[in-house]
């Protein structure tokens, strides 16, 4: 595992897009596995931004997308649908039927899960992963549990996920209890894996998740056993594992 440490935010973003602008100029029509959450946001502004100045071109490229909320609709500005246009892909050059997400709005989780597998399978699968870190160690929305889950399946919140996803939302009772994630075993098929974390708030789960055991009670752990993990983090988010 790499650990890239940044100075603070901004840093960290613009070093997570410089890796994920070496893949797409290395490989233009890579398969980008991309995240939610508020940590790659600045990751995406930077992309869209050297996109701007000329600098990248994403009309080759394709995306799969970890998760999505269960039951939004996608004109939902709370569905990771809506979050992947508004952050990125509204402002490249990306063509939208190379975008793909897990269907929130198919009620059949059996049948969302297996028809996103298949899409995964049939582009290949990631090129480079890009992951955010939740605060229980949870990956894309693979929350604590007694097995690592292998494929695309529906999750039931943890209550410390929907607690700290509420400030998105008018109220609690407004954030989905469920959602499509894509599983441990497709995350670490991902040739490159990068990682943003930010924020001292993250810092014990760092320490826990990167230095600590390996077990499916802190998902993020199965990592270590990835040979291509680069973790971009800010000084706040690593300040734990300096100590
Ligand atoms: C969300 C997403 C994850 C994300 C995590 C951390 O629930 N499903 O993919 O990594 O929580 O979010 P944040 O970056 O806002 O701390």
């Amino acid at each position: 595992m790499k650990i890239i440490k940044a100075k603070d935010y901004n840093d960290m973003s613009r070093k997570a897009a410089n890796i994920i602008s070496a893949q797409v100029i290395m490989k233009p029509d890579c398969v980008l596995g991309l995240a939610t959450g508020s940590t790659p946001i600045g990751t995406y502004a930077q992309l869209a931004d050297w996109y701007q100045k000329g600098d990248l071109d994403f009309s080759n490229v394709t995306t799969v997308n970890l998760d999505e909320y269960k039951g939004l609709t996608r004109d939902n500005d709370q569905s990771y649908y809506y979050f992947m246009n508004h952050h990125l892909f509204g402002r490249v050059n990306i063509d939208l039927k190379r975008t793909f997400l897990p269907d929130g709005t198919e009620p059949d989780s059996e049948k969302a899960c297996r028809e996103y597998d298949q899409i995964i399978t049939n582009v290949g699968g990631a090129d480079l992963q890009l992951l955010g870190l939740g605060h229980n160690g949870h990956i894309g929305f693979n929350e604590p549990g007694e097995a690592f889950e292998a494929d695309t399946h529906c999750v039931t919140l943890a209550e410390s996920t929907v607690e700290a996803n509420q400030r998105f939302f008018a109220s609690k009772e407004d954030v989905p209890r469920q959602a499509y994630t894509m599983g441990i075993r497709t995350i670490m098929q991902a040739k490159k894996i990068l990682v943003v974390v930010s924020g001292a708030d993250k810092a014990a789960i760092v320490k826990t998740a990167f230095f600590g055991e390996i077990t499916p009670q802190v998902p993020a752990s199965v990592l270590q056993l990835h040979n291509d993990v680069t973790i971009v983090a800010d000084e706040a988010a690593l300040s734990e594992v300096e100590r």
